[in-house]
């Protein structure tokens, strides 16, 4: 099975991706993983990648695509977390697909408040190292993660990138979800509830 993620920052695809790759045993694809770890290398070009991610902006079609092209050659089964983010991305994925013999079985279109969403980012920690994700509420303790490591805050989890990240979603990845309508895709879910709320829910899509 190969699903699609498709919501606005901090709507918790991150965290849903994890339950639904546990449970369906299928591997998770985050280009904003994916990127973050070309970002943290020292050369001209991770060093760009890392500038445009801190301010909120995508980075490019071309890019993207040779990442999700080298990883989907290696296993069967994702769940693609923030990808394809653009009409362009989605258009040629389907191509890349084809190509390989592969197909979505279903786009999950998360829906949340932008309140909502902001409120997560502000209390969003993550682990460097395993990649968790936790969210602590302002006068919490914030304590090291399941596997040991401190936790940090991603450079692009403040107010003025938050927003800026919203309106490049609504720009560039909302006009996707009508793409993937069209083609019988979509099942919308709503990501305001508890965690686990949300993961029956999807279950009950899938299932
Ligand atoms: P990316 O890393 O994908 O960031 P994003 O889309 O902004 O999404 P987030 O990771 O912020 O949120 P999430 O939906 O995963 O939420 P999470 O589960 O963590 O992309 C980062 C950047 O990389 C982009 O800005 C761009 O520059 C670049 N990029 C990435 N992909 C690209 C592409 N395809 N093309 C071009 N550029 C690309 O949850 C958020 C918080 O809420 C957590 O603290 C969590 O614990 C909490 N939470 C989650 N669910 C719930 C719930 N139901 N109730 C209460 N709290 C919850
Ligand atoms: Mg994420």
């Amino acid at each position: 099975m190969n699903l699609i993620l498709i919501a606005p920052p901090a709507a918790g695809k991150g965290t849903q991706s994890e339950f639904i790759c546990n449970h369906y045993n299928l591997n998770h694809l985050s280009t904003g993983d994916l990127l973050r770890e070309v970002a943290s290398k020292d050369d001209p070009k991770s060093l760009e990648i890392k500038e445009l991610m801190n301010k909120g902006m995508l980075i490019s079609d071309e890019i993207i695509l040779d990442l999700i092209e080298n990883k989907i050659k290696e296993n069967e089964g994702f769940v693609f977390d923030g990808f394809p983010r653009t009409l362009n991305q989605a258009v040629s994925f389907d191509k890349l697909l084809e190509k390989l013999n592969k197909k979505i079985d279903k786009v999950i279109y998360l829906t949340v408040d932008k309140e909502v969403a902001s409120q997560r980012i502000a209390g969003r920690y993550v682990c460097p190292s395993c990649g968790s994700v936790y969210n602590f509420k302002p006068d919490e303790e914030i304590t090291p993660c399941k596997c040991g490591e401190a936790l940090i805050k991603r450079k692009d989890d403040n107010v003025e990138t938050f927003e800026k990240r919203y309106d490049v979603y609504m720009n560039e990845t909302f006009p996707i979800i009508d793409f993937y309508r069209e083609k019988g895709l979509i099942s919308e879910v709503d990501s305001s509830k508890t965690p686990t709320e949300v993961f029956d829910d999807i279950k009950a899509v899938l299932d």
